[in-house]
């Protein structure tokens, strides 16, 4: 740990008490850099989550990076969706009523391809499917946008690491163009995060969770970003993991979720996160500044 942890980790210590701050000490938003704001599976509030119109309503809200989730179906293909089953978020129980209880990876990517994704949000958006990895990678290309990726459940998944990023290389998204300033790979699971590291040491990587900070030196070998729940993090926190360099050289990064009111995304945003991952990253952005 070098002097700025030291410092930090004293700061740490005052976590808990950081939270019962009253607003006023708390670092307003205004004072440090602005916070880049990810449209969490998309723009989840105003169209489908994790869906090829979701990606389309934050690009023309102007936003620039969105999150996904990433799973493997029966046959082997990557889609992209939350759940581990296509039940909340498609028609799969009227298409398939004897296939309870849905789950992703017991249906092939055709079956997938046929179920609606967009009627149980409203009926505007019947119709819309659960995109391929590809399909989505080239959406998000297309419109300029960059990419928080999100590999999940994957112990479901054995080697959907390295299939994620067989996928992106195909696409172009392992380029230095992409790898430079447009790519995240993040997991709940630090062995998956781990293994991206190794596999494609390049790749910018986040961890998603509150790790304490006795594992921070270690996670830092492996992880660019620490990305907690907002609900779990205070100034405190923030400046500890701030002062550990990440797995390339640069101090780790925090990407907050999920935070959806201006008056959240003033309060975090003044812990002094580096990200607000947002259902609704208009109002996130309009009341930080962010970009
Ligand atoms: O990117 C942060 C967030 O997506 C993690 O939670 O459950 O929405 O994938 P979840
Ligand atoms: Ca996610």
């Amino acid at each position: 740990m070098h002097a700025r942890a030291v410092a930090a980790t004293t700061t740490a210590l005052l976590g808990t008490a950081a939270l019962l701050l009253p607003s006023s000490d708390v670092r307003a938003a205004d004072d440090g850099e602005r916070p880049t704001v990810i449209a969490h599976r998309g723009a989840s509030a105003y169209a489908p989550e994790n869906t090829l119109a979701a990606v389309d309503t934050a690009a023309r809200l102007g936003i620039q990076w969105v999150e996904n989730d990433v799973q493997r179906t029966k046959d082997g293909k990557l889609v992209v969706i939350h759940d581990d089953s296509l039940q909340r978020t498609t028609d799969v129980e009227q298409v398939f009523p004897s296939r309870a209880p849905w789950k992703v990876k017991d249906f092939t990517a055709a079956e997938i391809a046929r179920l609606d994704a967009g009627s149980w949000f409203g009926p505007s958006y019947a119709g819309t499917h659960v995109p391929t990895l590809e399909q989505y990678v080239h959406r998000v290309d297309r419109n300029h946008q960059k990419l928080l990726l999100e590999i999940k459940n994957p112990t479901l998944y054995p080697g959907i690491e390295q299939q994620t990023l067989k996928v992106l290389s195909n696409e172009g998204w392992l380029d230095s163009g992409h790898l430079a300033s447009r790519l995240i790979v993040q997991s709940f699971s630090a062995d998956s995060v781990r293994t991206v590291h190794q596999l494609k040491p390049g790749v910018k990587t986040g961890l998603l969770g509150t790790p304490s900070v006795a594992d921070l030196p270690a996670l830092a070998q492996f992880t660019d970003q620490i990305n907690p729940s907002h609900t779990t993090i205070t100034t405190g926190y923030v400046a500890t993991v701030h002062a550990f360099d990440g797995a390339h050289g640069k101090p780790l990064e925090v990407f907050a979720w999920t935070v959806n009111s201006a008056e959240t995304a003033r309060q975090v945003a003044g812990y002094g996160v580096d990200g607000l991952i947002s259902n609704k990253p208009d109002v996130v952005r309009d009341a930080t500044g962010g970009s």
